[in-house]
């Protein structure tokens, strides 16, 4: 049959609604609907359904994160984890501890264990293929230190935009958009990190490359997590590290807070990661990045400063060692054509000043007055230290996703 196609749309429901793999919506020359043969007339965009709400990333190795700041608990589910996995829960532990609030002067104080509980899915510390649940409980939450949000909106912060988008919003603490959402990410991101240190020996360290107009310069071929964790703003180098301290100190005591760049190398990376052409490596990791918290900027190899050069000053010129291409610099930062090349992949990450200080900011009431809010409660003046394990762990959820999906379909050497 000829099919007057003008237009394609892929997605649909099954007979009873329920949702079924995607196909072909074709449009006719009118712009309705034709409906495939031995196809359901109940035709919806519903592959975007599970997408929809957004709770969920990764296309093998998919996570949903669920919990609020100030509810009972955080948590995540991972489906789609490999069975035979080493599970150690000591090993998710130490991201979470990276990660949690209250461990230094220079972040929250708000005292979270951030105890990891594994659920389900792991047997003799071994993945058994099912969905692994993780959970840790809140309970250092203080809802009453936000009653003065409960009928304002903070300066940039998620209040205005969550009352917009649902019609009301969780004014305890932020609800998801606090970046306690994130422990979810950091557990199955420990898990992630193991898959790839298993199977191609792949390194993973970010760090702390500037805080405002106070910038490291850090060897990417030789930095180590041990460098990065020598010091609580997790700069890896110590003189630069005092000074980001003492300036952060200095911000906080003036009710104020700043932002800055984290950098992240991940090495040994093989060759041929990534799906052209909307899940592009870079693609998918400038989405993995800007959806944490107060993230504002993504670049990767040159990035921006890449436009200053010309294409003879920018090029990586190609060599052979042994039998392995290389390339004798890298600012494509390790990804060409969307598929990783073998090089180092690096990236920068910008997160915005924290949004919740403690000066006089102008503002609104939910009912449209305008009103001053000078905030309280217990905020981070900086969230780039905190940062640096959930930008690892989503590189590393970015990269077993694809390392799977590599796995999927290429089966030749
Ligand atoms: C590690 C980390 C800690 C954060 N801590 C705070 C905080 O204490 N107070 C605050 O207002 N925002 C904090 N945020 C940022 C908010 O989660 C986020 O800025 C807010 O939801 C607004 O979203 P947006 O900045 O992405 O637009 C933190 C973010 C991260 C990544």
């Amino acid at each position: 049959m000829n099919w007057p196609i003008s237009g394609l749309m892929s997605g649909g429901l099954g007979e009873r609604g329920d949702i079924v793999e995607p196909f072909m919506i074709l449009l006719g020359e009118k712009g309705e609907v034709v409906v495939p043969p031995g196809r359901s007339p109940h035709l919806a965009a519903c592959s975007y359904n599970e997408r929809m709400p957004g709770n969920t990333f990764g296309t093998l190795f998919r996570i949903s994160t669920w919990g609020e700041s100030h509810g009972a608990g955080i948590g995540v589910t991972i489906d789609g984890c490999p069975s035979g996995i080493p599970i150690l829960r000591d090993e998710i532990q130490l991201e979470l501890d990276r990660r949690r609030p209250g461990q230094s002067r220079i972040t929250t104080q708000r005292s979270e264990a951030d105890q990891v509980e594994i659920l389900s899915g792991v047997e003799d510390d071994r993945s058994t293929g099912t969905p692994i649940a993780l959970l840790v409980r809140n309970s250092d939450a203080r809802p009453e230190a936000y009653d003065s949000l409960r009928e304002v909106y903070r300066p940039s912060h998620a209040d205005y935009t969550y009352q917009a988008k649902y019609g009301l919003r969780s004014w305890k603490g932020g609800g998801r958009a606090s970046a306690r959402e994130t422990i979810g990410r950091v557990a199955a991101g420990a898990i992630a990190q193991r898959i790839l240190k298993d199977a191609a020996g792949v390194e993973i360290v970010a760090f702390v490359k500037r805080i405002q107009d106070i910038e490291a310069h850090v060897d990417l071929e030789g930095v180590t997590r041990d460098d990065v964790e020598s010091n609580i703003v997790r700069c890896p180098d110590p003189l630069v590290a005092e000074a980001m301290i003492a300036h952060i100190e200095s911000v906080r005591k003036n009710g104020d807070s700043v932002g800055g760049v984290i950098e992240l190398v991940a090495r040994k990376v093989p060759a041929g990661l990534g799906e052209p052409v909307f899940d592009r490596l870079e693609a998918d990791l400038a989405k993995a990045m800007l959806s944490l918290p107060a993230t504002k900027g993504f670049e990767i190899g040159s990035g921006f400063a890449g436009t200053l050069l010309t294409g003879s000053q920018h090029n990586d010129a190609y060599y052979m060692e042994g039998s392995r291409v290389r390339t004798r610099t890298n600012r494509s930062g390790g990804v060409q054509g969307g598929i990783s090349s073998g090089e180092d992949i690096v990236l920068r990450v910008a997160f915005k000043p924290t949004a919740t200080i403690a000066m006089t900011q102008e503002t609104v009431t939910t009912t449209g007055d305008p009103t001053v809010l000078r905030a309280k409660g217990r905020h981070d003046p900086c969230v780039l230290p905190r940062a640096v394990p959930m930008v690892e762990a989503m590189a590393a959820l970015v990269l077993v996703d694809h390392w799977l999906r590599q796995r999927a379909q290429r089966v030749q050497p």
